[in-house]
C-alpha cells in the first residue's frame, strides 16, 4: 500500500536554538516542508531582529524549509512593534500562560493585560496562538479552567484569528464546535495516540510526558473524532518538543515529547486504521495553511508499507515511538 499527500505543514514545532537546531531540524525537514516555528528559547524571541536572526539560523542549516515565525508575548512586546515583527516575517504571536510550561516564567499573568497587543494583531492581520493551560487549576483540569480566557478573547476581538493549541481534552472539542471560524485548533500525533496509561500505566516513561499531559480514552475519541470529521478547524501541529534524555529522567523532568522523526508514519498508519486516509492529506497539508491563509505547499510525499523500528535515539532524545514498530515510510523518489 502507498499513500501520497501534499508535502505536510507541521503548524507547532520547536526547533530549539544553538548546536542542537540543525539536527532538530533535519528530523523536521525530511517531512515537512513548513513548520510553525515556537519562540519559547532559552532566549525568547520577542524582537523583530530577534525573529529575522532566528529565521536566518534555521535557514542556514535547513536551507530547502520554510520557518513560519513566531514572537512570544511578554511584557517587553509593546503593541507599537506589532507591524516591525509582521514585516521581520512573524505570522503569529504565541501567548504562555505564567508558568504553564518550558520556559514560560515571563508569560501572562491575565490575558487582559495584553488587548492593546492583541488589538494590533488583529489590524495587522497576525494569528494569536495561545497555550490553553491555567497552571493553576490540578493538572488534569488545566485545559479546560483556560478556555473561558479564550472566550473572553474571542468575544473581544471578534476578527483576531486564533489557535488553540494541542488540543487535549474533550469538553476543549466541544467548545471549538462552538466557536466563530477565527478560531482554531492544532492537534499533536502524541494526543491523538496516547492515554495516560501510556504514560504511567506501566512504569513511568518521562519521555511521554508533555504539556498539556495526555489524557483519558475518551478525551483521545474526542480528539479523533474532531479529525476524522474533517473539520477543517483542527489540523495538524507536532508539538515536537526535543529534550535531552538526562533532562528527562530526572526529578521534575521537563514536558515535551519529541515525535519529529517518525509523526507522519503515525499519523498515515492511524489515519489508514481508522478507514480515514482520504483526509490526511488535508489534515497535514491544507486546513493549517488556509487557516493561516498560506498558499499551500507544492510537492507530494509518497509514504510506503515497509515496517521499521524506530531508534532508540535521535541526538541524545528518546523520541515518540522508541523502539516500537511503524508500518508505513517514506519513499525516496
Ligand atoms: O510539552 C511541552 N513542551 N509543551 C509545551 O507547551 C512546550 C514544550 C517545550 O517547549 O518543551
Ligand atoms: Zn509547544
Amino acid at each position: 500500500m502507498t499513500i501520497s499527500i501534499r508535502r505536510p505543514d507541521d503548524m507547532h514545532i520547536h526547533l530549539r536554538e544553538g548546536k542542537p537546531l540543525a539536527s532538530y531540524a533535519a528530523d523536521t525537514t525530511q517531512w515537512f516542508a513548513r513548520g510553525l516555528i515556537m519562540p519559547n528559547t532559552t532566549s525568547p524571541i520577542t524582537t523583530p531582529e530577534a525573529v529575522s536572526q532566528y529565521r536566518a539560523y534555521i535557514l542556514k542549516a535547513v536551507p530547502a524549509f520554510t520557518p513560519l515565525m513566531t514572537f512570544k508575548i511578554t511584557r517587553d512586546v509593546k503593541p507599537e512593534l506589532v507591524s516591525a515583527l509582521k514585516k521581520a516575517g512573524a505570522v503569529a504571536g504565541k501567548y504562555y500562560p505564567k508558568g504553564a510550561t518550558t520556559n514560560s516564567g515571563d508569560g501572562g499573568e491575565d490575558v487582559g493585560d495584553f488587548y492593546p497587543l492583541f488589538q494590533e494583531m488583529e489590524r495587522e492581520g497576525l494569528v494569536l496562538s495561545i497555550h490553553c493551560e491555567d497552571p493553576t487549576a490540578p493538572v488534569l483540569e488545566r485545559e479546560v479552567a483556560f478556555l473561558c480566557q479564550v472566550e473572553r478573547i474571542v468575544h473581544r476581538f471578534p476578527r483576531l484569528k486564533l489557535v488553540i493549541e494541542h488540543v487535549s481534552s474533550k469538553e476543549t472539542v466541544s467548545f471549538l464546535k462552538g466557536m466563530p471560524e477565527t478560531v482554531g485548533a492544532t492537534i499533536t500525533v502524541h494526543h491523538l495516540l496516547l492515554t495516560l496509561d501510556d504514560l504511567l500505566g506501566s512504569g513511568i516513561n518521562p519521555h511521554l510526558f508533555c504539556k498539556p499531559i495526555v489524557k483519558t480514552k475518551a478525551d483521545r475519541e474526542a480528539l479523533r473524532a474532531a479529525v476524522f470529521s474533517g473539520d477543517r478547524r483542527f489540523f495538524f501541529g507536532s508539538d515536537s518538543a526535543p529534550h535531552p534524555r538526562r533532562m528527562k529522567e530526572c526529578e521534575n523532568g521537563a514536558g515535551g515529547i519529541y515525535s519529529s522523526p517518525v509523526a507522519i508514519p503515525l499519523l498515515a498508519e492511524l489515519f489508514v486504521e481508522n478507514g480515514a486516509e482520504a483526509l490526511l492529506n488535508d489534515f497535514t497539508g491544507r486546513f493549517g495553511a488556509e487557516f493561516y491563509g498560506l498558499p499551500l505547499n507544492e510537492g507530494t510525499l509518497t509514504l510506503t508499507e515497509d515496517p521499521w523500528i524506530v531508534e532508540s535515539e535521535y541526538h541524545g532524545v528518546v523520541p515518540l515511538w522508541a523502539g516500537r514498530s511503524v508500518r508505513f515510510r517514506r519513499m525516496l523518489t
